[in-house]
């Protein structure tokens, strides 16, 4: 029987060298092609496609589908989803884990699925859309309590801005809707209430009905510790987070994830793939402050290096409406991910920075790094060629452990302007001390 997949993932980045890891090591994999032409990880563990990967010209990524008998599609990042890349690759012979076009909406249009949250009353922060910009600073100026200012569109994880008073939030509107800093990812804002808690990232896989939830994750995306300086892509994360309670998780279940992938087949979108819900643990419960339609970055790091079971087969399972059929498991222990990013990130991040330390920290156990915005150079050294240069990932028995294992293979790394957080998962584990 023909059992063996050949298997594109789509992506660049540390989220997808964590998946290509898991799933080369699948039995059932025959051969794994990649997206990036770059990546050290990645050209490692796959053979680059041969054609242009670019939603104008997404017929020749089918046609290498097709020429290559892909038998498995799967895509990390959100730009390809929105792009309706799932839908193109999807065939009669040809899965595709990542939701379609349509479901994509639900991280690509926020003023959509907040209309869906809104509908199907599951709990998230009060909201206004609007469209011109003179309205949304006569809504500014009428409120009172501290408001979030949202790009309605893609903005690279960057278009929310937390302000503190009513100037911040003008400014904020005049930023996104009239200069246009995120481009027309701007051209509608939601404009929110601020709501206050702890943050937690909740994944689950969803094969159109059955919903598996995973582990709970957080991630921290500001640049410096204690959650000072610029929003990032993310620092650093941890799984599972002590703050997710078993009841907290029921009612995320419950109140959150149930209820949105029934209002989405009501849309009449069955969705498959992964729905990632970044939520807020306020007084009243857990709300939702964004929906993402992918694995993220970098809770999937951890999450992954606790993954245990045949990642290949879990994709196709959910991919093919059978996660009912799905066994897996995650691994007991702790898994904390430090980020270690490059001069200038994230303004400007400098590349061609030699990286030093790599093999010692490939010797080490229960770690491995995820590299992302790395390449060889012409000498073949590693070097710096993005922002966030790779993650590190460490297990343990516990999250103290995991996370000190984690910098201390961090600290063998270097390259000259390296930048990471000391904190990651700092907090929770001196909660876990007291
Ligand atoms: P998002 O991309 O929507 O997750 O927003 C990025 C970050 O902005 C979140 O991780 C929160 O820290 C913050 N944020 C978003 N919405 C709100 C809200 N309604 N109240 C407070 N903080 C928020
Ligand atoms: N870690 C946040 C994200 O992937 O969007």
């Amino acid at each position: 029987m023909h059992d063996s997949r050949r298997v594109l993932l789509i992506g660049s980045g540390g989220r997808e060298h964590a998946i290509a890891r898991r799933l080369t090591q699948s039995p059932r994999l025959e051969r794994l092609w990649v997206t990036s032409q770059t990546h050290p990880g990645l050209l490692e563990l796959g053979t680059p496609v041969d054609c242009p990967v670019h939603a104008r010209e997404i017929y020749r990524l089918v046609s290498f589908c097709d020429r290559h008998a892909i038998d498995l599609v799967v895509i990390g990042p959100e730009d390809p989803l929105a792009e309706g890349f799932a839908d193109a690759l999807a065939s009669n012979t040809r899965l595709v884990f990542g939701p379609t076009k349509q479901a994509a909406k639900l991280e690509a249009d926020k003023a959509w699925a907040k209309q869906l949250m809104r509908s199907a009353s599951i709990p998230t922060a009060e909201s206004r859309t609007f469209t011109d910009p003179e309205k949304a600073l006569a809504y500014v100026e009428s409120r009172e309590e501290p408001l979030v200012v949202k790009a309605a569109g893609l903005a690279k994880g960057k278009g929310v801005i937390v302000c503190s008073n009513t100037d911040e939030a003008r400014d904020a509107v005049e930023r996104i809707m009239k200069q246009r800093v995120f481009g027309d990812a701007g051209s509608t804002v939601i404009i929110e209430e601020r709501l206050t808690g702890p943050e937690i990232s909740v994944l689950a896989l969803v094969d159109g009905r059955t919903i598996c939830i995973m582990p709970p994750c957080q991630d921290h995306k500001r640049l410096l510790d204690n959650d000072r300086g610029p929003n990032t892509g993310g620092m650093g994360a941890f799984c599972p987070t002590p703050l997710a309670t078993d009841d907290i998780m029921q009612r995320v279940e419950r109140e959150i994830l149930i209820p949105t992938v029934d209002a989405l087949r009501r849309e009449g979108i069955t969705y498959r793939g992964v729905l990632y819900a970044g939520l807020m643990l306020t007084h009243a419960g857990p709300k939702v402050l964004e929906f993402n339609v992918r694995f993220g970055d970098p809770e999937t790091q951890p999450l992954l290096a606790r993954f245990r079971g045949d990642f290949l087969t879990l994709c196709e399972q959910t991919a093919a409406g059978r996660l009912a059929d799905a066994e897996f498991t995650f691994d007991g222990r702790s898994a904390c991910c430090v980020v270690l990013a490059s001069a200038g990130y994230p303004d400007k991040p400098r590349t061609g920075d030699r990286i030093q330390g790599l093999d010692a920290v490939r010797n080490m156990d229960n770690v491995v790094i995820d590299f992302a915005g790395a390449a060889r150079d012409e000498q073949g050294h590693i070097v710096t060629a993005g922002g966030r240069v790779m993650g590190i990932t460490a297990l343990g028995d516990t999250l103290e452990s995991a996370r000190s294992l984690a910098y201390e293979a961090a600290g063998r790394i270097s390259f000259p302007g390296m930048q990471y957080r000391t904190d990651i998962a700092s907090q929770a584990t001196a909660g876990q001390r007291a």
